[in-house]
């Protein structure tokens, strides 16, 4: 612990911090700021009015919107990562924009040192700018290590011509990564390393390695092998903390999370309920969201499922479903306080589309899985849990109503979920451990802090 005087100290050191605009970035962000807030660093958080976060959550941090002159709140509710990429990372005069506002704000702080810029790995071009002004730049990865190194081998890959491959390879062995089947890295969604989303994500990697250091919501133990492999990969000082072990991310979320859930959760007996939640971008068609509801029925199981607005693709919200849904078995909600549903002793099992901050809580809370992936990182990381971690059931074939069921009750049900389940727990206190004193999460922790006090 520090003592008091050490944290009122850094009160002069401030950390300017830039979230990229997407819940899955903002929450972990959050998780960071309020954790270097309370070891007494001052905080200022730069971003967008779109989806710009809720200020008033947090009266002890300092904000300051740049960047856009869209409207305060402006959600482009279902923009993709290229629409996203389109208006601001790809944009020709982003970095002297960016470079004009940070020198306005650093010459602004008066009887303080600003210590660090912290952005998320994807704003790429702040390096340069960073650099020009002699501060140094930190890059939060939001998501695992192990996706991170299979990112950083994308023009390898390409040149062994995965991406191009047919369907009928789908099944194969990736070599280079043999935990990995073609499918998997099919679903990262580049054709090719001339794609805008390669090329975005070969420029985030350049740049993670010329940065101050890189921190990973995740930890030592969750991630060994790879641990060892990441020092060829990112010679740069390296931070991995447990970000849902010391805050939770409801309190940034953009959405309002439906609080009325608890009293029911309340009346459900231990590990009764599926939690179902696929994150705040996957889509999904119409076709897809029948059979999940049909295979929620097949399962017998009790449910709370999270249908975001706009989550079926031309759909507003549940009009799809029919008639006498959910019953008396289930509770569909639009948006739900994701982390303490799964702290609840209700909550048996997550259903999870592989979202990194979605696998992380729910490792956080020893709750096992059934992973589905739709884009990214998403089934690296279910391919992780469910092979490496072995807390998960993946669903790897798409959604069919019978398979959906059957995984659940495997999970739920079945002798083989009790096992996972066992392994789910005990993760669980892996995970508790490595954020106490003396554990890996929390030396990693005080690792950033010396570091970043002593720039
Ligand atoms: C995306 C990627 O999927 C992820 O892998 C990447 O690292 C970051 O961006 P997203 O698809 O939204 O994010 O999923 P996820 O990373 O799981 O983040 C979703 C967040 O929203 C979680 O922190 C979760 O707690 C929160 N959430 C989700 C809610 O607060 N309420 C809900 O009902 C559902």
């Amino acid at each position: 612990m520090d003592s008091q005087p050490e944290t009122t100290a850094r009160r002069h050191q401030r950390i300017i911090m830039f979230p990229v605009p997407f819940q899955g970035h903002i929450n972990p962000m959050f998780q960071l700021a309020n954790l270097l807030y309370s070891k007494g660093f001052s905080i200022t958080i730069l971003h967008t009015n779109f989806n710009a976060p809720k200020t008033s959550n947090y009266p002890h941090f300092t904000f300051k919107s740049i960047l856009d002159n869209g409207h305060e709140n402006e959600r482009f509710s279902q923009s993709s990562l290229a629409d996203f990429a389109q208006n601001f990372l790809f944009k020709q005069d982003a970095a002297e924009a960016f470079r004009d506002e940070l020198e306005l704000l650093l010459a602004s702080v008066q009887d303080e040192q600003v210590s660090c810029l912290i952005t998320d790995a994807l704003w790429h071009f702040t390096q340069s700018v960073a650099d020009s002004l002699n501060l140094p730049r930190l890059v939060l990865r939001t998501g695992s290590l192990y996706s991170t190194i299979v990112y950083s081998s994308i023009p390898l890959l390409d040149d062994r011509g995965y991406f191009k491959l047919d369907d009928s390879h789908l099944e194969e062995q990736v070599s280079e990564f043999p935990l990995l089947k073609v499918k998997d890295v099919k679903k990262i969604g580049i054709k090719s390393s001339k794609d805008p989303l390669a090329q975005l994500l070969g420029d985030m990697m350049k740049q993670i390695k010329a940065s101050s250091g890189i921190i990973w919501n995740s930890f030592k133990e969750l991630e060994e092998t790879e641990l060892e492999r990441v020092p060829d990969d990112f010679p740069i000082p390296r931070f991995l903390i447990t970000f849902p072990k010391y805050f939770t991310a409801s309190s940034s979320s953009l959405l309002e999370q439906d609080q009325t859930i608890f009293p029911w959760l309340d009346q459900q007996p231990t590990k009764s309920v599926v939690y179902i939640s696929f994150g705040s971008l996957s889509q999904v068609e119409e076709k897809e969201f029948l059979e999940i509801a049909h295979g929620l029925v097949y399962s017998k199981q009790t449910f709370l499922w999270v249908v975001r607005p706009e989550f079926v693709k031309g759909s507003t919200w549940v009009e799809l479903l029919p008639d006498g849904f959910p019953g008396e078995r289930g509770r569909v909600v639009e948006w739900a306080p994701q982390q303490e549903v799964l702290a609840h002793e209700a909550t048996g099992a997550f259903w999870t589309h592989s979202g990194w901050n979605s696998t992380l809580e729910s490792v956080c809370e020893g709750v096992p899985m059934i992973c589905s992936s739709v884009l990214a990182d998403q089934a690296l990381n279910a391919r992780y849990m469910s092979d490496v971690s072995r807390v998960a059931v993946y669903l790897e074939n798409g959604l069919q109503r019978e398979e959906i069921a059957s995984a659940i009750r495997r999970i739920m049900v079945d002798e083989e979920g009790k096992e996972i389940r066992e392994r789910a727990r005990v993760l669980k206190q892996i995970a508790d451990v490595s954020a106490m004193k003396g554990g890996s999460s929390n030396k990693s922790m005080e690792s950033l802090i010396d570091y970043i006090s002593s720039l």
